[in-house]
């Protein structure tokens, strides 16, 4: 997944998401509690909401599944400032922290004979074990179908160096993503072919698992001004004291 055509077309075409949703993202852990520092930014990508955390004074872990993204993440000037490690999410054993982000929808990529609602309730306890009273966990996920129209759709999308053309099947329960890319990488135009399985969810579902795990949790359309595509919510999710 997000092999390095997809990886460069991602960090080169894409980065709207994040960009938009890192204000209110860093304006809530400024309200939070101020320590350890430590904030785990899951999916990170490339990691430009890594460096943002790292230059707002936060010691931040960047986690990806993908080896093209972290390459990128780790490859860019001030990238050491912030750590970034090659794994996936569910296997990472978090310490004590004020954060956990996961913007542009990493939550949501299960294969279909995977339990995603079970994967999740797994995360959201290591998330509260991990966070102090007050820290925030915050994420962002497609909802079912009748929260919004069906999610079938084609696209092509060519920038700097990069082509991307996809079609995505709505089934119901999920999403099937077929992506093709190519992209000049070291002077050689590359092509890649991935699926991509994406889960959606209930977002009540969601709130009450979250509460059981000891959140205290909100559902919004956007993160604050930055409104969020069709069918995507975003949560925030306080830690409340044990
Ligand atoms: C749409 S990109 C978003 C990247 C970045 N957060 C952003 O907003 O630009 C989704 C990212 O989630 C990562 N991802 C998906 N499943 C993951 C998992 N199980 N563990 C870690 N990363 C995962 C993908 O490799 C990809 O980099």
């Amino acid at each position: 997944m997000y092999h390095p055509p997809l990886a460069h077309a991602h960090t080169t075409g894409f980065a709207a998401h994040a960009r938009g949703a890192l204000p209110a993202v860093l304006r809530r852990l400024a309200a939070g509690p101020v320590s350890p520092r430590r904030v785990y930014d899951l999916g990170c990508g490339a990691g430009e909401t890594t460096r943002a955390l790292a230059a707002a004074g936060y010691d931040a872990i960047g986690i990806d599944v993908s080896a093209a993204m972290i390459d990128r993440a780790r490859a860019v000037p001030g990238g050491a400032d912030a750590g970034f490690v090659h794994a996936s999410l569910y296997d990472v054993a978090f310490k004590t922290c004020v954060g956990i982000i996961a913007i542009g929808e990493p939550l949501t990529y299960h294969r279909p004979e995977v339990d995603a609602f079970a994967r999740l309730t797994g995360l959201f306890a290591r998330a509260a074990a991990a966070l102090v009273p007050g820290g925030l966990f915050t994420f962002d996920v497609i909802v079912r179908r009748p929260e919004g129209p069906a999610l079938d759709a084609t696209g092509v999308r060519e920038g700097d160096g990069y082509r991307v053309e996809w079609t995505t099947r709505d089934l119901g329960d999920r999403l099937e993503r077929h992506i093709q890319t190519g992209a000049w990488l070291d002077g050689v135009w590359t092509e890649s072919t991935e699926v991509h399985h994406v889960a959606v969810f209930d977002a009540p579902r969601l709130v009450s698992l979250l509460g059981a795990a000891g959140f205290e949790a909100t559902v919004s359309t956007g993160y604050d001004d930055f409104a969020l595509a069709v069918r995507r919510i975003a949560v925030f999710a306080t830690r409340m004291p044990s």
